[in-house]
């Protein structure tokens, strides 16, 4: 085997040869169209390695025989914490983009029509790949409108596999310590209802827990954590009821040993749905500081579009949903020893 070189292991000559500013091409040099074109090409490569990341955790969790304790668990958490400090990083980023003035971005902008964010097919197939579903879009079809065909197959694709989201909803419904079938030993007091003691003396707890003005918390708790009354919009949802326990319950107990790797799961995801939304903020002001009130290059009605995306493209919002139902850690309901032991925390 040669020596590996430096330049060639990094294909420095294919990427250092692949800026073409539009200006230059058409003799009307702008300086600023280099950290464009660059700083596109950056992000780019942030959401590849983004893909490589959430593949790889895609395709552990896809594994039944996934222990909560195991190594792979652990690499689940350790590769969705790097895709967040990638995040955080493109978030930064915005900062250099902004060091261009809206005039400097009018010598060229007109050049770019009708090219555009919004053709970032990586971005959207990373959406797509981590559970947001095409009726939750803004826009619907508009937003695969401006991209080529071979690229809108790849967004479709990983609508139709099994998302990040999806694979978590089947995780948390087959955690192996939360087995429904034994009533743990809870000791309730006698409502009457019927169900799980444990739920029931929790959903109890939770609803001596509201104030007056929360009341109505308890009928959504209900539908969550019981699908009671059956959710119109079920369909629609990505965790189920029996999963949206599992997710409160390793929210309440995650000081349990065998609980900690799951909480840190359930965080990194809220951690990665904050740092999207960070970026869509930063990006939509800096649009609006660029460009003011004007169409988008791609043909969007600009900042609007881009609110509007903001604010309906949570994808882990059903599980931030789940903290309005926490009770204080004081309050929580004790667990039996036997369940104490199963998650692995056993008194002397
Ligand atoms: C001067 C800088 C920028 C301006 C003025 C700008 C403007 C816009 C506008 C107006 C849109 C809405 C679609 C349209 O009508 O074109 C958009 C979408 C988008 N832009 Fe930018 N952009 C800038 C920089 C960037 C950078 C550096 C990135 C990094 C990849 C980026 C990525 C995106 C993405 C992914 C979308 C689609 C968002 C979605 O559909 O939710 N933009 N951009």
């Amino acid at each position: 085997m040669p020596e590996i070189h430096y330049h060639d292991y990094l294909q420095l000559d294919k990427i250092l040869s692949a800026q073409f500013p539009e200006s230059v091409k058409r003799q009307l040099p702008a300086h600023d169209e280099m950290l464009f074109i660059i700083i596109h090409q950056a992000y780019e490569l942030w959401f590849k390695q983004l893909h490589h990341e959430v593949d790889s955790v895609v395709s552990i969790l896809a594994r039944p025989s996934l222990n909560d304790n195991s190594p792979e668990l652990q690499t689940v958490v350790h590769r969705l914490n790097r895709c967040v400090t990638i995040l955080r990083v493109l978030v930064h980023q915005v900062d250099i983009m902004e060091t261009m003035t809206p005039m400097d971005f009018l010598d060229f902008r007109d050049m770019l029509r009708p090219a555009s964010g919004f053709q970032s097919w990586q971005f959207k197939e990373l959406e797509a790949k981590l559970g947001l579903k095409f009726d939750h879009r803004h826009g619907k079809e508009y937003y695969t409108a401006q991209l080529r065909s071979e690229h809108v197959d790849l967004i479709k694709k990983a609508e139709n596999e099994q998302s990040l989201l999806q694979l978590l909803n089947s995780w948390l419904e087959r955690m192996p310590f939360f087995n429904e079938k034994e009533n743990w030993g809870v000791a309730i007091s006698d409502t009457g209802e019927k169900g799980h003691p444990f739920w029931n003396e929790y959903r109890q707890r939770y609803a001596r827990s509201l104030d007056e003005a929360e009341k109505s918390n308890l009928a959504v708790f209900d539908e969550v954590f019981f699908n009671n009354p059956p959710s119109l919009n079920r369909e629609s949802l990505a965790l189920s009821a029996e999963a949206n326990r599992a997710a409160l319950f390793i929210m309440l107990y995650r000081g349990y040993p065998i609980l900690q790797l799951p909480f840190q799961l359930l965080n990194s995801l809220l951690e990665i749905d904050e740092q999207l939304s960070s970026w869509r903020y930063r990006h939509m002001n800096m649009v609006h500081r660029m460009i003011g009130t004007r169409i988008g290059t791609g043909g969007s009605t600009g900042k609007d579009y881009l609110k509007a995306a903001a604010d309906k493209h949570y994808i882990f919002k059903e599980i931030a949903q789940l903290n309005s139902f926490l009770i204080e850690r004081s309050k929580l309901p004790a667990l039996p020893y036997y369940m104490e032991e199963r998650l692995g925390f056993v008194h002397q």
